[in-house]
């Protein structure tokens, strides 16, 4: 059992790339090929907002047409990049899209795990929030499957990661609610973000909060304070969440491009283990 988990493609109009030097439909097709080479296949695909740069039509259009050849079930969440009544007018029949009329938000089981999506967004803001009535439907669906481990989307990370730039920006209302809804349902096993295009980890509300690296640009890694926020075409990735009999849920990092390798592991006749 294989969730796979992408971020931040900031698709734009074909041919165009993003901040002039990014080329982030070529990215993206690369990465969908990574993970349509993974063998086994994933079960299902996250996707945890900021699907498109700016939320055109013509961006979401291209998108489709890039997820459609997927064989598994794509849920996906908006970020603050997104616009909600863009991705609903393109998105509105996707088999796996969600039936509220205002936010875009997903609940599912697949095989022994429940996938939950959170809309944090805020209509032309950077930072996201959850009102009364989100914090509601993450209530439901959470208490809807109790026993089942757990994974749940936002695309706002709910705590500070030093990234001051980022942390400006991050999930500033409603966190703390969040937190004991998170806290009351042990049965969640990450809380999963993206956002600040980096992969960045912490222990959350009795939970792993978990930011995924983008599939296109990441965010320059500066933790001294003021710094500007500069993006860097370091590596893209994604994770795939491995449900491990005996163990529970794993995540493993996966980079989009190939590298050197692979090569044997042969030993060094120095080499202290034995065979
Ligand atoms: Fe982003
Ligand atoms: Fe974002």
């Amino acid at each position: 059992m294989l969730i796979a988990h992408l971020t931040d493609l900031h698709v734009r109009p074909a041919g165009m790339p993003a901040y002039r030097v990014v080329e982030v439909n070529t990215m993206l097709a690369r990465a969908l090929a990574t993970l349509r080479a993974l063998d086994p296949a994933p079960d299902a695909l996250i996707l945890s907002g900021d699907l498109t740069d700016c939320g055109l039509v013509a961006e979401y259009e291209l998108l489709r047409r890039m997820l459609e050849p997927l064989a598994m079930p794509v849920y996906l969440i908006p970020g603050n990049h997104d616009r909600r009544g863009a991705l609903r007018e393109v998105f509105g029949d996707w088999p796996t899209f969600g039936d509220d009329p205002e936010f875009i938000d997903f609940a599912a089981d697949v095989g022994p795990l429940r996938l939950i999506g959170v809309d944090s967004v805020v209509p032309g803001r950077g930072h996201g929030a959850l009102c009364a009535r989100r914090l509601d439907r993450l209530r439901s669906a959470l208490a809807a499957a109790s026993g089942r481990p757990t994974l749940v989307a936002l695309h706002h990370p709910p705590f500070a990661c030093g990234i001051e730039h980022m942390d400006g920006i991050r999930l500033l209302d409603g966190a703390e609610d969040l937190a004991r809804i998170i806290a009351d349902n042990p049965q969640v096993e990450r809380v999963l973000c993206g956002h600040h295009h980096r992969p960045i980890q912490t222990r959350w509300a009795g939970t792993l909060a978990q930011i995924a690296p983008s599939v296109a640009h990441q965010v320059e890694f500066r933790l001294d304070p003021g710094a500007e926020g500069m993006l860097v075409l370091e590596p893209p990735a994604f994770l795939v969440h491995a449900w491990i009999e005996g163990t529970g849920v794993v995540t493993h990092q996966v980079y989009v491009e190939r590298h050197d390798g692979p090569y044997p592991f042969t030993l060094d006749p120095d080499y202290p283990g034995g065979t």
